[in-house]
């Protein structure tokens, strides 16, 4: 391969800065981008290159080697069925999309399909998460402790239930990601919602969320999530094993054990460019460093709607049949 061309659907926030790291490779070129706001395609192939399509049935007549889908929540499923169905490998940014029975299809189609695939977790790629995982390698992780606190995004779909899938699922999906990585899976999920919206037009969301959680190891845990401030506050996880306890977020990981305290940086710009250098590479057959391609994002996806199907319906989660999450996710999108 030569130049690894990217196509795009969608040209809002994430796809801009998708576009403007893709387009600093010197090994990919930007085929063009489509969206159902054309002046929004416009705007990014002014900024980045490459043409505007109509549609992203044009934009796979362009014959792309890879294509970036940086949808909001609810828009997920036909263009990821339409690349999938051109058998072209695919970026999907996180959430996968707004209920399970989406996600589970294009999931399906995707392994059915042996498709190269890879999602937006980027946090898989803070340097701090390797030294984290070594630091637990000999200690079970007794309690953890994630939480997004947040404003409302100035993006219109966020503060609808049916647009997001809310902050748990729109926001905290990054936390959770890690959490599953860090404390392994889920198995039992008991959230409250505040069933109080946010003060903006439209919104359905509850402003704040608190899940308890417990783990397949025997851990415990809780995650949060609220957007009923005016300022990004904090967002990340603490986790407790015996005699040590680490706080990791973007910006670095704390770590406290007998030897007392210390802070490791990290860069989460860094943590940006390398979730799409690692796509590229393994699209160009040059790289095998795809941390979360679709089935993986998939698990993060089903922890995710556990925790705001709890919320919603004041039930417990049980996951890990799929059936039965199936039938307890399905909801979300019903619901709206
Ligand atoms: N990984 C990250 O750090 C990160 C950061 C920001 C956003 N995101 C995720 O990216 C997704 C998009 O967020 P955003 O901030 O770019 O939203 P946005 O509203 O700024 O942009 C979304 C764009 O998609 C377009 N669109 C909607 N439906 C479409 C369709 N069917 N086909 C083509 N285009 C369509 C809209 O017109 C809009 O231009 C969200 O799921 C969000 O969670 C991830």
């Amino acid at each position: 391969m030569g130049r690894c061309r990217v196509g795009l659907v969608g040209a809002g926030g994430v796809a801009q800065r998708h576009a403007r790291v893709l387009s600093g490779f010197d090994d990919v070129e930007l085929v063009g981008v489509t969206d159902v706001v054309p002046d929004a395609a416009s705007a990014l192939a002014a900024q980045h290159g490459g043409q505007t399509f109509r549609d992203v049935t044009e934009l796979l007549a362009a014959a792309p080697d890879a294509v970036y889908v940086c949808v909001p929540p609810f828009a997920h499923g036909p263009a990821e069925e339409a690349v999938i169905d051109a058998g072209v490998p695919m970026f999907v940014e996180k959430p996968v999309a707004v209920d399970l029975v989406t996600a589970e299809r294009v999931a399906d189609l995707v392994a059915r399909r042996g498709l190269r695939t890879a999602v937006g977790h980027h946090w898989r790629y803070l340097s701090v998460l390797d030294q984290a995982r070594e630091l637990l390698a000999d200690r079970p992780v007794r309690m953890v402790s994630g939480a997004w606190l947040d404003k409302v995004p100035p993006v219109a779909w966020w503060a609808r239930r049916d647009r997001s899938g809310g902050p748990v699922v729109e926001q905290a999906a990054h936390v959770l990601d890690l959490i599953r990585v860090l404390a392994g899976e889920v198995t039992e999920v008991t959230a409250y919602g505040n069933g109080t919206p946010p003060p903006v037009d439209g919104a359905d969301i509850d402003s704040v969320t608190t899940a308890a959680l417990r783990f397949a190891d025997g851990a415990v845990g809780t995650l949060s999530a609220a957007c009923v401030l005016g300022w990004k506050h904090r967002a990340g996880l603490e986790i407790l094993a015996d005699g040590l306890a680490l706080a990791l977020t973007e910006d670095g990981l704390l770590i406290r054990d007998a030897d007392g305290e210390r802070h490791v940086p990290a860069d989460p710009e860094a943590a940006r460019v390398a979730v799409d250098r690692a796509f590229v590479d393994a699209v160009r057959g040059v790289g095998d460093d795809v941390r979360v391609p679709y089935a993986e994002a998939l698990k993060t996806q089903r922890l995710a709607l556990a925790v705001a199907d709890s919320a919603r319906t004041g039930q417990t989660v049980r996951l890990g049949a799929p059936a039965e999450s199936v039938a307890l996710t399905s909801g979300v999108s019903v619901d709206a």
